[in-house]
C-alpha cells in the first residue's frame, strides 16, 4: 500500500513529464483548505516561475492530462495556478478498506535497508536523573519508535555518563570519608569485595556533597581531577569502586526508565570505549591531526567559513585524563565498527550543540564516521513558571522519579474528579493513573516542536479536554468501548463507507497517516504526529456527534460505521504508540 498522496504525486508527475518538465513539480499534498478541496498540487506555479510562462495556462495543460485518470472527480485551477483535486467517495472508502488489511497501516518504507544508532539517554552514573534527561528519553524514544515503524533498523543506546569528573569527585569523597579504605590501599592486590560499599541512597548524598565541596575549594577539585585521571589510567582500586557505582546506578536507572516505558537496546557508557581511546589518540597524532596546546592535545576544528568562534576539541588534558569530547569521538568509532550505521542521531539538549559540532568535525577530519551521517537533534528546555529551567520548590534539580510521582498524583486527582473508574478494582485504578500521568508528561513534551522551550504545567497537561495525552487516551478508550458493546451483540465492523462530510474528513485524515510519519521522520519531529493524532481524534468526534453507530437502524450502514470506528481506533492506538503512550483498556 503506497500513501495516497504519493500515488497522486506520481500521476501528476507524469503529467509534468509530458509537458517536458521535471516530475518533481507533481508533488501532491493534502489540501491546506479542506473546505475547498481534498488535495492540491502547486507545481505549475513553481514550474512556470522557473521556466517562464503563464502558471494558469500550465496548470490547465496539467489538468488536461490528469483528466485521463478516472481517480479524480474534481480538477480545478485556483488562484494564480494551484490545482485543486477531489477523489470519489468510493475511492476513499476502497483505500480505507485496503488499510484495514494492512498491518502497518500504510507506514512509509523510507528506512528499508538502513540502520540508525540513536543516542537518547545520557544520564550520569551516580547523579540523579533530571528533567533534561526526561526530554531526551521522551523525544528519543518516540523517534526510535517512528524510525522503526518506517522500516529502519534502529539501535537505541543510552550512552551513560560514567567516565567524567563526577566519577573522580565521588571516588575522592569516598576516600576522604574513609568509607572503603581497601579500594585506596595501593598495596592491596585484590580481589576486591563483590558487594558495593555504597547504596543508591549513599550516592544520592555523596555526589552532591562532593560536587559542592569541589566548587568551593580548588584543592578539593584538584583531588577529584587527579582521581578521575587515575581512574582513566586504570588504577585497580578505583576501577573496582567505579564498577560498584556503575552497577548500583544502573539498577536505579533501569527502574526509572521502566516507569517511563522507555527501553534501550544498548546500555553502553562513555567508559566502554576506553580501550579505543589510546589507539585513537595515537592515530590522530600520527596523521598530524592533533597538536599540543598549553599542555593539552587538541584537534583544530575551525573552518574559514565559521561565523562563530569554534574552539579546538580537547582530546587529552594535560594531566592525562580524557574529556566528554574524547569519549564521544571514540564512541563514533565503536558504533561504526559495531553497527555500520547510515545515521547516528544524538537527541541531546540544544545547549550542547557546539560540543557536537566539534565532535562531528573531528570525527570527519579523521575519517572515522564511515557512511554515517552524524546529526544532533537538539531540544529546548522545560521551564518552570518563572521561565527558567524547571526546578524543585527548594530550587534544586528536579529528580525524574519525583516528577513522575507528581504526574501520577495529578492524574489520580483528575480521574477522581471526572469519576472515571470509580468502581474499578484498586489495582486497575492505579494502573490507569500511571498510564494517564505518563501520557500527560509525554504528550505535553512532544506536542511542541523539540527546539521550542515549554512551560511545565501539570494541571494543563492532565486535562481531559484539549490537546493533551489524557484526551487522546480517552478518545481511544471511548471507541474501544463502542466496539466492545458491538462485539457483545455479535456485531463486527465491515468495510467503511464514505457518504457524509464527517466520514470523508475522517477517512482523509486516516489516509494521511503515512504523510505524517514521513514528515515526522524527515524533520525528526514527533510534534507532527501529535498534531496528526489530535486532528484525527477531532475528526472522529465530529463524525460520532453527527452519526449513529450502534443506534443506526440500517444494518449495513451500522456495520460499515463500526468498521470505520475500528480503523480509527487502530490508527489512534498506533500513533499514540509511536509517541510512547499506552491506552488503558477502559477508563
Ligand atoms: N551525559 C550527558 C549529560 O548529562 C549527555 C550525553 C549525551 N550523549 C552523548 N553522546 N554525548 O549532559
Amino acid at each position: 500500500m503506497t500513501a495516497l498522496s504519493r500515488e497522486l504525486s506520481a500521476i501528476a508527475g507524469r503529467a509534468f513529464v509530458e509537458e517536458g518538465l521535471s516530475p518533481e513539480f507533481g508533488l501532491v499534498k493534502a489540501s491546506d483548505r479542506p473546505d475547498l478541496c481534498q488535495f492540491q498540487c502547486n507545481g505549475a506555479l513553481a514550474a512556470a516561475k522557473k521556466g517562464g510562462g503563464n502558471p494558469r495556462a500550465l496548470a490547465q495543460k496539467i489538468i488536461d492530462h490528469l483528466k485521463g485518470y478516472s481517480i479524480f472527480t474534481k480538477l480545478e485551477i485556483a488562484g494564480p495556478g494551484f490545482i485543486n483535486m477531489d477523489l470519489a467517495d468510493t475511492t476513499l472508502a476502497a483505500r480505507a478498506a485496503a488499510l484495514v488489511k494492512d498491518e502497518t497501516l500504510g507506514a512509509p518504507t523510507s528506512g528499508a535497508g538502513r540502520t540508525m544508532v540513536i543516542d537518547y539517554g545520557g544520564p550520569n552514573v551516580a547523579k540523579p536523573m533530571h528533567v533534561g534527561h526526561l526530554r531526551s528519553a521522551i523525544i528519543g524514544d518516540s523517534l526510535k519508535r517512528l524510525f522503526r515503524a518506517n522500516g529502519w533498523n534502529v539501535v537505541g543506546d543510552i550512552h551513560l555518563g560514567d567516565w567524567g569528573l563526577q566519577m573522580g569527585q565521588l571516588i575522592s569523597e569516598v576516600g576522604l570519608r574513609g568509607l572503603a579504605p581497601v579500594y585506596f590501599d595501593e598495596a592491596f592486590t585484590g580481589p576486591y569485595p563483590d558487594e558495593s560499599p555504597v547504596t543508591m541512597e549513599d550516592l544520592e548524598e555523596l555526589y552532591p556533597a562532593a560536587s559542592t565541596a569541589c566548587k568551593a575549594d580548588p584543592e578539593r577539585l584538584e583531588l577529584a581531577r587527579k582521581a578521575t585521571a587515575e581512574l582513566q589510567l586504570g588504577r585497580p582500586g578505583y576501577l573496582a569502586l567505579w564498577k560498584h557505582f556503575f552497577t548500583v546506578s544502573e539498577t536505579g536507572l533501569k527502574r526509572e526508565y521502566a516507569s517511563l516505558g522507555v527501553a534501550f537496546d544498548l546500555w553502553n557508557g562513555e567508559a566502554s570505549v576506553d580501550p579505543l581511546i589510546a589507539p585513537m589518540i595515537e592515530d590522530f597524532k600520527a596523521r598530524g591531526l592533533a597538536e599540543m596546546s598549553e599542555g593539552a592535545l587538541v584537534v583544530k576544528v575551525a573552518e574559514p567559513t565559521d561565523k562563530k568562534e569554534m574552539p579546538p576539541l580537547i582530546l587529552l588534558k594535560s594531566n592525562g585524563s580524557v574529556n566528554y569530547e574524547t569519549t564521544d569521538v571514540a564512541t563514533i568509532i565503536e558504533r561504526v565498527r559495531d553497527q555500520n550505521p547510515d545515521l547516528i542521531l544524538y537527541v541531546v539538549d540544544q545547549r550542547q550543540h557546539l560540543h557536537f559540532e566539534q565532535v562531528f568535525r573531528a570525527a570527519k577530519k579523521a575519517g572515522l564516521s564511515g557512511k554515517a551521517v552524524l546529526e544532533h537533534a537538539g531540544f529546548g528546555t522545560m521551564n518552570g513558571p518563572d521561565g527558567k529551567p524547571f526546578k524543585t520548590r527548594a530550587g534544586g534539580v528536579m529528580k525524574l522519579f519525583d516528577l513522575i510521582a507528581m504526574a501520577n498524583d495529578e492524574a489520580k486527582k483528575r480521574l477522581t474528579e471526572a469519576g472515571i473508574g470509580a468502581d474499578y478494582p484498586a489495582e486497575e485504578q492505579a494502573d490507569i493513573a500511571q498510564k494517564v500521568g505518563i501520557a500527560a508528561l509525554k504528550f505535553a513534551d512532544l506536542a511542541n516542536y523539540r527546539l521550542t522551550d515549554y512551560q511545565f504545567d501539570l494541571e494543563r497537561f492532565t486535562k481531559f479536554e484539549g490537546k493533551t495525552g489524557p484526551y487522546l487516551q480517552y478518545a481511544a478508550v471511548r471507541i474501544r468501548s463502542i466496539l466492545r458493546r458491538a462485539a457483545e451483540e455479535g456485531l463486527i465492523g465491515t468495510e467503511p463507507v464514505v457518504r457524509s462530510v464527517e466520514e470523508r474528513a475522517l477517512v482523509l485524515q486516516i489516509l494521511a497517516l503515512p504523510d505524517a510519519m514521513e514528515a515526522a521522520e524527515e524533520k525528526r519531529a514527533p510534534n507532527i504526529l501529535c498534531e496528526y493524532v489530535f486532528t484525527l481524534a477531532q475528526a472522529f468526534s465530529r463524525f460520532y456527534a453527527e452519526h449513529h453507530v450502534m443506534s443506526e437502524h440500517d444494518e449495513e450502514l451500522r456495520l460499515a460505521r463500526l468498521g470505520l470506528c475500528g480503523l480509527t481506533l487502530d490508527v489512534l492506538v498506533k500513533v499514540l504508540d509511536l509517541l510512547g503512550i499506552e491506552v488503558p483498556n477502559r477508563m
